[in-house]
């Protein structure tokens, strides 16, 4: 393993005052099957890339109940479980009736019921970040909000964080709870977020942005990114992820793979030193293809 990368180069970050994690963690949604449905077409080679997760530093986990459903929290359990040092971070709110549909369900008895059945597929008894996958706008925020900061008080909740919202709703959020993450959609050619990101870095809230590999097009063959990653001699996923980590110290990527290989060449970024020559022209690319 010497010569494996590791996620602790990429910095720390400190999760609601008292969870330190290193800064490049992994999502875990591509470990699942085909619209993020079932099984994953490979489990073998799942299984492999979530063992060799902390063994390459990484000890941050993004998951979520709906991610299969059920199926990401299940292999996670099943190959990482007690989790030594390791921060599973899960989510609710989403309820899937197929293959790629996600549709917000933020009745109260569902988000606690989320919660609970969280807790029993996980095998603990607090989860240390509950993340809400969406506002449902059919029920009153205020409503969604009380009931997590309730779950929170009888401690099955250790920190809350969102997802998918704006400035406003953090706000909102905040009188119930601390909100100690955000994660939206965020990467090089996708900047719509910046606003929530400033007001993460104000208040020292972690942003997890998702798909910060574009949800891979930065990292395939024909990426845009191509020849720039050529002349940095690293790959075009690697300088992907060195950006968003150079971009913003709240910046937490949580690149997603169910292929060992790529899980090591990701981890890599970390390690990977990005000038600010280097970090400005990427900048640039990024924005002439937005
Ligand atoms: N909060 C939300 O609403 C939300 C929404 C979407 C995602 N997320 C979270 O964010 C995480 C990341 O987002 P994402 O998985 O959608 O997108 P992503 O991390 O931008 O990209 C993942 C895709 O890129 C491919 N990939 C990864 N590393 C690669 C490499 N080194 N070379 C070539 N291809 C590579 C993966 O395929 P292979 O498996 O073949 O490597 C996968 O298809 C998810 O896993 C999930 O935890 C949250």
């Amino acid at each position: 393993m010497a010569s494996h990368p590791s996620a602790a180069a990429s910095g720390q970050f400190e999760i609601g005052g008292d969870i330190t994690i290193n800064r490049l963690g992994f999502g875990a949604m591509r470990i699942t099957g085909r619209g993020i449905w079932g099984d994953p077409a490979d489990p073998k080679a799942a299984r492999e890339t979530l063992r060799l997760v902390p063994e390459l530093g990484i000890n941050f986990i993004d998951t979520a109940d709906s991610y299969g459903p059920f199926v990401s929290e299940n292999l996670i359990r099943e190959v990482l479980y007690p989790y030594k040092g390791l921060t599973i971070a899960t989510k609710g709110g989403l309820a899937r009736t197929g293959p790629e549909i996600w549709r917000p369900l933020g009745r109260p008895e569902y988000l606690r019921q989320c919660v609970m059945m969280s807790l029993r597929r996980l095998g603990i008894e607090r989860i240390d970040l509950w993340q809400l996958h969406r506002i449902d706008p059919a029920v009153s925020r205020d409503e969604q909000f009380a009931v997590i900061a309730a779950m929170c008080k009888e401690g099955l909740i250790r920190h809350v964080g969102l997802s998918d919202v704006g400035v406003d709703d953090i706000e909102a959020a905040r009188k119930y709870f601390p909100v100690v993450t955000v994660q939206n959609r965020y990467n090089l050619v996708n900047r719509a977020s910046e606003d929530v990101l400033v007001y993460c870095e104000k208040h020292a809230i972690g942003f997890i942005p998702w798909a910060p590999l574009a949800a891979g097009a930065l990292a395939r063959p024909g990426s845009a990114l191509v020849e720039i990653a050529k002349a940095l001699n690293a790959s075009p996923g690697q300088v992907a992820l060195a950006w968003s980590l150079k971009r913003s110290k709240v910046i937490l990527p949580i690149p997603g793979t169910a292929d060992p290989q790529h899980l090591i060449e990701n981890v890599a970024a970390a390690e990977f030193k990005l000038s600010d020559e280097a970090f400005a022209a990427l900048d640039r690319q990024g924005r002439s293809v937005l």
